[in-house]
């Protein structure tokens, strides 16, 4: 079974390092930007079924470079990505997510709270309390922290 599975959120927040981590093991400090998309596949196996994954890294919009929504199209789930030590990637959250979900109707959409590792415990509450009632799981792509485990939820999300 294949399921594509987009990467969205703003530009420079962890689309391609959660996507490396998950599916290669590494982690690099490195910025080099995402142009247009890059897609990555990494099979799973979840209640014992076997899924492909499709991972399309799709780059966050700058001012130099817009997107076409055509890379959304046909997702079966998306993990909607941001940055904890950022503000201005998730101050637009829910217009943002609610965009997502008109283009993409009855799709999982997973909210990652990415580099856990740069914040403290108190300041993570505090963005849990800005974007309230969306829920986002806490992941770091330097350390690994629930990479995996996001993917996993995803990809169970996608299979219901
Ligand atoms: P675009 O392709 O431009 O949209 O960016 P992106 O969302 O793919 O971001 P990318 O993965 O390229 O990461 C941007 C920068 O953040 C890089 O320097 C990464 O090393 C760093 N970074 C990504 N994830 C983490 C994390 O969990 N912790 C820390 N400390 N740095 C991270
Ligand atoms: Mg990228």
């Amino acid at each position: 079974m294949n399921k594509k599975v987009i990467l969205i959120g703003h530009y420079g927040v962890g689309k391609t390092s959660l996507v490396k981590r998950f599916v290669h093991s590494m982690f690099s400090e490195e910025y080099i930007t995402t142009i247009g998309v890059k897609i990555d596949k990494k099979t799973v196996t979840v209640n014992g079924t076997s899924v492909n994954l499709l991972i399309w890294d799709i780059a966050g919009e700058s001012s130099q470079q817009k997107v076409p929504q055509s890379y959304r199209l046909g997702a079966h789930g998306a993990l909607y990505v941001f940055d904890l030590s950022r503000p201005s990637t998730y101050q637009q959250i829910e217009e943002e997510i609610n965009s997502l979900k008109a283009l993409l109707p009855n799709i999982p959409v997973e909210i990652l709270g990415n580099k856990a590792d740069l914040v403290t415990k108190e300041e993570i509450d505090q963005v849990s309390q800005q974007i309230h009632p969306l829920k986002a799981s806490l992941t770091s792509a330097k350390t690994g922290e629930h990479v995996d485990d996001a993917f996993e939820k995803l990809t169970q999300s996608m299979m219901v």
